[in-house]
């Protein structure tokens, strides 16, 4: 014979709305109504008296939520898992039902402090015994799920819950007889989306709405057949119909005011084991280590964040606090993931933030042959623009070329191995390219409180900055200008055609001309304009001393590049005399090298403009190397592409009347680069005036 099917419910005696701790109970506190409350359980429980045996535990004053028996515990055989709350308003109940399992002969296991987990609120078994599903993210720990697989020899499928109406896992999935799931998907992520996927059969999956779920229809208690929950739309009833079930619906208003309905109610005390299925646990932990002012650079609140932002879970298990304002801090933090492919991607941002393994658990890189040129192994590292090291043959080896968006290669020399960026198109066959998240390391100057602040500042980040700001700035730039210069270093300004429409080409020029540029980057478009206003007097047809647009001034950009176009080149129509000033006259007689990349846009385009763009980007990337600082003006696309290039520790200045734009580029998580929101006209005006202003004599490069 086998045994019959028991519940455990708790008389709604002391039930009531009395706090918020789930959206549901907003605006609902002492809005239930008791006689209701207690008809509408009594009708539960005389609909699950038909189906299985019910059991209670005396309800306890004080403790509004115990009708929720689901959160109990989790049992399995004669097992049981006991609750820890999350919240205090419901930890008061644990005792209570801590006694009644053991008084029913059950053992109990109970987790460590400070691990919440909410039983079968959270903990769902499949109907055929095969494994458990575990939510996560509101009110369970993803670290509990290990001593769940540990306690009860079964397998863990660990479902993150992203929307916070659905915080217990019995909101919105109900596992079925005949391995049916009833469920509603926007509220896991997409990685739990896959796993639920994975192990349920299309035809097995009954997904459903929104206005189904709200009305907790997947919150329902199943006894074979039978599945009892508080309401369901016609459609979903009939779905159910066809897969074989029948439903009952009995009203639970009054608890859905606390947030919860039928399943939540109650708790199925036997859940028999199946001999064949053992534990298994997907989530994975490993240490990491972080240093520096992780306080006050926010490094600390930037890791943990990520963590669980990426679906993982922490635990830090120390931190030396730095107790003066110059000392830095250190932390351990434990990091869990609900399987290797998270873990990997939270490891990889965590290294990007200067993460390191725990000394003892340092070991070399992993690495894959390249088998297809210009191709790289799935799983391989993403570089960034941060230094980078990496170990091979138990070696720490600095990462050449470093920018981002490559990978890795490591090639074996008679000296030792040497490692390199390097863009996915330029892998060769004899390249091993790093996968994985082993053996890397990248180097963070740890930013202090000072640091922040001016970087803070210098974001602009609130919108347009004010003129005395921007005259700070300039500044500031100006003197670093200055100094570059005197030293004989390498300056790069990239600019769009605003430049030259906002009045900037003849500041521009003086720029080039006084030997503060070392290398100009841009489209067809700036070049093209340029060349306009010095032979026409216009730029894109408007008349730049008069600002009025000139009739017929539109064509006037054709004939401009078919004249360069007669000449075969811009250094060439200079030496005919046919362009007589403006920033590219400056650039062919200074021998200021320049590179044009072309787009789709283009018009004509000039013979100089290189249409064929890795050729571009090879050109670009070779008058990038070895610049102090960059100078990006109004061109979102061309400084976009540069910062690509540039690793960290170059200075950025970039200037763009739209915030977004200077925002985007100036968001490089370090204090190297400059922001300021303006007038790229004006701003370049104001530069060159200050330059003027400051007096140290000139002095010739020295390479
Ligand atoms: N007010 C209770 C809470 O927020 C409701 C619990 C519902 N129970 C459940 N298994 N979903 O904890």
């Amino acid at each position: 014979m086998i045994d019959p099917i028991r519940f455990l419910m708790c008389p709604p005696d002391h039930y009531d709305v009395d706090y918020v701790i789930n959206p549901w109970m907003e605006g609902n506190i002492h809005k239930s109504s008791r006689d209701r409350a207690v008809e509408q359980w009594e009708k539960l429980h005389h609909v699950l008296k038909d189906h299985a045996l019910v059991d209670l535990v005396n309800p306890e004053k004080g403790w509004p939520d115990m009708v929720f028996t689901a959160n109990a515990g989790l049992v399995l055989g004669k097992t049981v898992v006991l609750s820890r709350f999350y919240h205090k308003e419901r930890q008061g109940e644990e005792p209570y039902f801590k006694k009644w399992f053991e008084d029913q002969g059950y053992t109990v296991y109970e987790l460590p402090k400070d691990l919440p987990f909410e039983g079968a609120g959270d903990a769902l078994l499949d109907r055929e015994g095969r494994w458990l599903w575990a939510g996560y993210g509101f009110r369970s720990e993803l670290d509990s799920h290990p001593y769940l697989a540990k306690w009860l020899d079964i397998e863990v499928l660990s479902l993150r819950l992203i929307d916070e109406r659905f915080y217990h896992l019995d909101t919105c999935f109900c596992p079925l007889a005949g391995g049916y799931l009833l469920y509603y998907p926007p509220a896991f992520d997409s990685y739990s989306n896959r796993l639920i996927e994975m192990r349920v059969a299309p035809e097995k999956r009954i997904a459903i709405a929104e206005a189904d779920a709200v009305n907790f229809a997947c919150n329902a208690v199943n006894v074979d057949d039978v599945v009892v929950m508080n309401k369901t739309s016609d459609s979903l009833k009939q779905r159910l119909k066809e897969c074989g079930f029948q439903v009952i619906e009995t009203p639970l208003t009054e608890f859905l005011k606390a947030g919860g309905a039928a399943k939540c109610l109650t708790l199925r005390v036997t859940e028999p084991v199946r001999v064949e299925v053992h534990s298994l646990v997907s989530v994975e932990s490993r240490t990491i280590r972080l240093e520096g002012h992780l306080l006050d650079s926010g490094l600390i609140n930037q890791a943990l964040d990520l963590i669980v932002e990426n679906g993982g879970s922490f635990q830090v298990l120390n931190f030396h606090l730095g107790e003066q304002r110059q000392s830095t801090s250190s932390a351990e933090i434990k990091v869990s993931a609900p399987d290797r492919e998270i873990m990997e991607e939270i490891m990889s941002q965590l290294i990007d933030l200067g993460a390191l393994p725990p000394p003892q658990e340092i070991c070399d890189v992993n690495t894959e042959p390249v088998t297809i040129p210009g191709v790289a192994p799935d799983d391989f590292y993403v570089t960034t623009i941060y230094p980078t090291e990496v170990r091979v043959q138990c070696e720490w080896v600095k990462v050449q070329n470093q920018r981002m968006d490559g990978a890795i290669a490591v090639n074996f020399t008679p000296d030792g191995p040497i490692a390199k960026c390097k863009l996915l198109r330029d892998l060769e066959i004899s390249d091993h390219v790093i996968v994985g998240v082993e053996g890397i390391r990248t180097i963070r100057k740890t930013e202090s409180r000072e640091q922040r602040n001016t970087q803070e500042f210098s974001f602009m980040g609130s919108g347009v900055s004010s003129e005395r700001r921007v005259e700070l700035v300039v500044e500031q730039i100006a003197w670093e200008l200055r100094q570059i210069r005197d030293q004989g270093g390498k300056v790069v300004v990239t600019a769009g055609p605003v430049v030259i429409h906002t009045g900037g080409a003849e500041h521009l020029s003086w720029l080039i001309r006084e030997g503060y540029v070392q290398a100009l980057l841009g489209g067809n478009a700036i070049a093209v304009h340029d060349i306009e206003q010095a032979m026409m007097g216009t730029s894109l047809g408007v008349d730049m001393k008069r600002g009025v647009a000139v009739r017929g001034g539109h064509r006037h950009h054709l004939k401009v590049i078919n004249t360069i176009r007669r000449y075969g080149s811009i250094a060439k129509a200079v030496e005919n005399g046919v362009i007589k000033n403006g920033v590219m006259y400056e650039c062919v007689r200074s021998n200021v090298p320049f590179c044009l990349a072309g787009s789709i846009r283009d018009d004509g385009p000039l013979p100089d403009t290189e249409m064929d763009l890795i050729k571009a980007q090879e050109e670009y990337a070779r008058l990038l190397q070895g610049a102090d600082m960059i100078l990006m003006l109004s061109s979102m696309l061309h400084s976009i592409g540069v910062g690509n290039m540039t690793p960290a520790g170059v200075k950025m200045v970039c200037v763009d009347i739209n915030p977004a734009v200077v925002t985007k580029l100036s968001d490089r998580g370090s204090i190297e680069s400059v922001g300021v929101v303006t007038d790229v006209g004006l701003f370049l005006s104001l530069l060159t005036k200050q330059l003027d202003k400051l007096t140290s004599p000139y002095q010739i490069a020295k390479t």
